[in-house]
């Protein structure tokens, strides 16, 4: 799937504030400076579509793009910054569980990890989550740029072995890197098919 059109469609804190147009949405999340806002823009092709940062905590809302006219690609917070006052990591858990459990177009979620760390709890802590409330969702390892192959390799076999201790198998899982474009065409072509499958039982 090649991605043609993209732009800002809005950003909201609740669900009854997402913009009006409904489409499919696949929507991303991970711990706050995993990488979220620079994928989107990756996948996107253009550089300042979502913003980004350095520090922690840049994505407050919920940010949707629509993407060639006929899906959303969806830029959530980040959970997980130590350094936030307890109320600002509230209010954004909020506007993240208002989101995932409650957007009925949301199609699926991609979970973003570092490809450099290993699993932490808080990662573990959110896909049991998502496991208990029949979320579905994809794992996407970034910054792949960051390690050398054999590193990132051995890295991610690790992360995939932490993950198998509590699920069977596992969801598609992707490797990215938004300084290279690696993983780009997976990502896009994963969701293209989705949005296929989705197309032939409307039919
Ligand atoms: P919050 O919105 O704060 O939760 O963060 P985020 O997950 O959206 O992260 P963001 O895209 O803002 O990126 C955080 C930092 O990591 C920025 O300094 C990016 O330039 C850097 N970064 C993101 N992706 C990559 C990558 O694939 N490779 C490298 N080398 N740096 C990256
Ligand atoms: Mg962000």
């Amino acid at each position: 799937m090649k991605i043609s059109e993209a732009s800002f469609a809005g950003s909201s804190t609740r669900i009854s504030e997402k913009p009006k147009q409904r489409f499919p949405e696949f929507a991303f999340i991970g711990r706050s400076n995993v990488g979220k806002s620079s994928l989107i823009n990756m996948l996107c092709n253009k550089r300042k579509l979502a913003m980004t940062s350095g520090t922690p905590g840049k994505t407050r809302l919920v940010n949707h793009f629509l993407i060639n006219g006929e899906w959303y690609l969806v830029d959530l917070p980040g959970y997980g910054y130590a350094k936030m006052s307890k109320t600002g990591r509230q209010k954004l858990e909020q506007v993240i569980n208002n989101y995932i459990n409650f957007s009925e177009e949301m199609h699926l979620l991609f979970v973003l990890i570092d490809s450099r760390h290993d699993i932490g709890k808080i990662d573990l802590d959110f896909l049991m989550q998502l496991g208990n409330r029949g979320i579905p969702f994809s794992i996407i390892f970034t910054k792949a740029d960051k390690l050398g192959k054999n590193a990132l390799a051995a890295q991610i076999e690790r992360n995939r072995q932490a993950l198998l201790e509590y699920w069977e198998e596992l969801p598609p899982v992707f490797i990215s890197s938004a300084e290279t474009g690696e993983g780009k065409e997976e990502i896009l072509d994963y969701i293209g098919s989705l949005l296929e499958e989705m197309k032939k039982e409307e039919k």
